[in-house]
């Protein structure tokens, strides 16, 4: 016998190598930390934020569904260090997470894959070629019909780039985990940021949500891209700020045909709902703005 058959060492595929990890078994609804497991491709734009826990020694909890819907599910999960576990000094010991879970590569409910095609025939920046072979990437993911990994890479350069949407923290499979956009309610509970449907703002906070969503479309336009899905059902309203969610199915504005229609449709969706709620702002008038951004 050797002196290692004398410890009891975790055998499970993802349980971490790590001596500091809890060795103890997991309770239901709790696994073990997918940071360590996935590969760092498949982790969220660098500078990774201080909220990050990176820890092998930390635990995923299910605290919860927050929706279920017919292309995904989306958890609440706690990504956390259990308490009295010793791990190395510095970073962060305990995060909330969003898991959307999409229901598998074989459920396609878009049918919008050749409103991707490759990019601009024109002299590109480094920058722009980056910009590029992120599409690249992308028209393969959106012909496979892999909506997660089109969803976080979205998300990805979307990040990069200044927009308003949940940093990507990491893909796993057809799981991608999202800042948590959220708040505690009165006793505690964490509850997600209402849709920007369930709000009813005053006049100023009405007109500062209004630049936010424009910047937010510029900011989409700029990278070449149209949401595809905006309305106040994709826009949380996280106290004063908004925030931009679900967007496996960004259309790329230069390749197809039918992109300026889904931006106008986007347009009309976000007017129409503004004009209802007492803001006097025109469609046309927001597309022309974003789409002259686009170029
Ligand atoms: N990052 C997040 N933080 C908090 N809640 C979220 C987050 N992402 C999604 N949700 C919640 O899940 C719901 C569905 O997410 P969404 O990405 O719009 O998926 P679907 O394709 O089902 O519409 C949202 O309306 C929101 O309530
Ligand atoms: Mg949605």
């Amino acid at each position: 016998m050797s002196a290692l058959d004398a410890f009891d060492l975790p055998t499970s595929p993802l349980a971490p190598a790590s001596p500091l990890a809890p060795v103890s078994p997991l309770a239901p609804g709790t696994r073990w930390s997918t940071w360590p497991s996935v590969a760092k491709g498949q982790r969220g734009p660098q500078p990774h934020p201080d909220w990050i826990v990176t820890a092998v020694a930390a635990l995923d909890t299910e605290l919860g569904v927050l929706k279920t819907g017919k292309e995904a599910d989306v958890h609440l999960v706690e990504r956390a260090i259990p308490a009295g576990a010793v791990t190395p000094p510095g970073g962060a010991r305990w995060s909330l997470l969003a898991a959307k879970r999409y229901r598998g590569a074989e459920h396609r409910q878009f049918t919008r894959d050749d409103a991707y095609s490759e990019g601009r025939r024109v002299r590109r920046s480094r920058d722009q070629r980056a910009a590029d072979d992120r599409r690249s990437a992308y028209g393969r993911s959106v012909r496979a019909g892999h909506w997660a990994q089109v969803e976080f890479d979205a998300l990805c350069a979307l990040w990069e780039a200044g927009a308003p949407v949940p940093y990507p923290v990491q893909i796993d499979g057809t799981e991608i985990l999202l800042e948590f956009v959220g708040t505690q309610d009165d006793d505690g509970a964490w509850v997600a940021a209402p849709r920007l449907a369930q709000v009813r703002p005053d006049r100023d906070l009405l007109a500062v949500y209004f630049e936010q969503a424009r910047d937010a479309m510029g900011v989409f336009a700029r990278l070449g891209w149209a949401h595809g899905d905006l309305s106040p059902y994709n826009v949380l309203a996280h106290g004063e700020r908004l925030v931009v969610i679900d967007v496996p199915q960004v259309v790329d504005l230069a390749a197809s045909p039918f992109a300026t229609q889904f931006l106008h449709r986007d347009c009309v969706n976000l007017c129409s709902w503004f004009t209802a709620r007492g803001l006097d702002v025109d469609a046309d008038a927001l597309f022309a703005d974003v789409y002259a951004q686009a170029w």
